[in-house]
């Protein structure tokens, strides 16, 4: 048994990271035959992503995946730490799960991801969720294989957790879930430590990928006909920093540019490590989308210190006006928290009086939740909820009144639209995303998922427009 530990975690050592290749030992290749599988995922896109590699090593292993939870004879949870609500809802289904285990005790349980690099959780998970059969962390994905055929041969519950990061690992399987839009990893892991965040500890030191397994992986991808990547990492502008290599972000981004993939896109760039020839790059490469998210967090610099995010308001909004006048039609998203410890009304003014001048596209808008460990936990915090719930309120009512307007200057023009599918409403109904990433519903046919189409916007919502097929 390997549990985290969080002096190791939060440790930066100098080491090299070596790459190792993925390989499947054979004798594990048939403990899945004849079983089903079902992962339920929470959090970001590289939990998503990871999700697929799980999925794809899975069946490796001769699992096929269910679309029914209830009827799957293995459930893995891939779980996610950022907030409290993440964290609630995973422990709502451990919950349910127990009772499920309950009716059919040949069930197997598995819990991975942020959750799994928590000591607080791993703790729970020993004393009071014992129908967990086995965890595995952030670092050790690819070694679910060896760590469920320990279950299966113990019976007992495995739980195998680093918290100092292993290798990079190359090579392993991955079972796309669209076949027209892939994420790309370029970097694991952050070294930024702002003092409310978690993710440095759950998923350890930046590390990123060789040039050549990116591009190698982006090649494949055009070849079998995918039209956009998103190249994720926590942040992908410090790409290749934690190397002696002078290759940075902007080099990649126009090495992926010039594999010809129709849209490239990335996420998600911290305002500190965003340099003028990436704006630059992105101006220049009409395949790279113009579609920025730029987390502020916060509109005061008081505030910002405090998180330890390293700009100030009027440093963000220096950059921020860069971007607007260099790319043309450039849409920008953000992520703000309210409610940080000793945030005043002026403070939170500041964040408004931010807001109004930048009109963002779009905004994900959260209160600030207390995460074991991190270093905002020492701060003071006044402010009741109720306040915080108030601010969140009203910041909502601006960004959405600007989602709005930001749509409506749409209608009448016509945007590329990669399709991806069936929205909600019907058959007939398509949706897809434009280049500056908006939601967009029109009539068409089957035939165009997966296209990029010209579509007319004729009328716009809050969080998506309506259009028609150009012919
Ligand atoms: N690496 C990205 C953010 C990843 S987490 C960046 O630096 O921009 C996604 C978002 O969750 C963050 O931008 C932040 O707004 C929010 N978040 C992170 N920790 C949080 C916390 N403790 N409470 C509330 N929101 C948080
Ligand atoms: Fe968290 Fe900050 Fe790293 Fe983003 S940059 S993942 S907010 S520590
Ligand atoms: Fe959540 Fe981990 Fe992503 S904490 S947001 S799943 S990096």
């Amino acid at each position: 048994m390997k549990l985290p530990n969080y002096q190791e975690a939060r440790s930066r050592k100098k080491e090299k990271v070596t790459i190792e290749e993925y390989q499947l030992n054979n004798d594990l290749k048939n403990i899945g035959s004849c079983k089903t599988y079902y992962v339920k995922t929470y959090g970001c896109q590289m939990n998503e992503h990871d999700s697929e590699n799980i999925k794809a090593m899975l069946e490796e292993l001769g699992f096929e995946e269910s679309l029914e939870m209830e009827a799957s004879d293995l459930i893995i949870l891939n779980t996610c730490s950022i907030r409290e609500n993440a964290h609630n809802k995973a422990f709502g289904m451990l919950g349910r799960l127990k009772h499920l285990k309950e009716s059919r005790p040949e069930l197997i349980i598995g819990l991975c991801g942020c959750m799994a690099q928590e000591e607080g959780v791993i703790d729970e998970i020993l004393h009071k969720y014992r129908q967990v059969d086995f965890v595995f962390g952030t670092h050790n994905l690819h070694r679910l294989p060896t760590i469920l055929k320990n279950h299966l041969d113990s019976k007992k519950q495995e739980i195998e957790v680093l918290s100092v990061e292993g290798n990079l690992i190359e090579g392993m399987p991955v079972k796309r879930a669209s076949h027209h839009k892939a994420f790309v990893n370029i970097m694991y892991g952050c070294d930024k430590f702002c003092t409310y965040c978690i993710v440095p500890y759950t998923r350890g030191k930046q590390r990123s990928r060789k040039k050549e397994d990116i591009l190698k992986e982006v090649e494949q991808l055009v070849k079998e006909g995918y039209q956009e990547v998103t190249l994720l990492g926590q942040n992908v502008n410090a790409y290749g920093k934690d190397t002696d290599s002078k290759y940075c972000m902007e080099n990649l981004l126009e090495d992926v540019a010039k594999t010809k993939i129709p849209r490239v896109r990335f996420m998600t760039s911290h305002p500190w490590d965003f340099t003028d020839q990436m704006i630059d790059v992105i101006a220049k490469y009409p395949n790279i989308m113009p579609s920025i998210h730029l987390p502020v967090q916060s509109g005061s610099s008081r505030i910002l210190k405090l998180m330890g995010r390293r700009y100030t308001k009027e440093e963000y909004l220096l950059l921020f006006d860069k971007i607007k006048e260099k790319i043309p039609n450039v849409s920008i998203s953000t992520d703000i928290i309210v409610g940080f410890p000793g945030e005043t009304e002026e403070d939170f003014q500041d964040t408004l009086d931010l807001v109004e001048h930048c009109k963002y596209d779009n905004a994900f808008t959260f209160i600030y939740s207390q995460r074991e460990n991190t270093a905002a936990c020492r701060l003071e915090d006044k402010t009741p909820l109720r306040e915080k719930e108030k601010r969140l309120y009203r910041l909502n009512d601006i960004v959405n009144r600007y989602f709005l307007e930001n749509n409506q200057k749409l209608i009448g023009q016509t945007v590329p639209v990669l399709v991806d599918g069936h929205n909600e409403n019907g058959k007939t109904e398509l949706f897809g995303y434009t280049d500056t990433n908006k939601l967009i519903n029109f009539n068409g046919d089957d035939s165009l998922i997966g296209k990029i189409v010209s579509v007319k916007v004729t009328d716009a919502k809050t969080w998506s427009l309506d259009g028609e097929l150009v012919e």
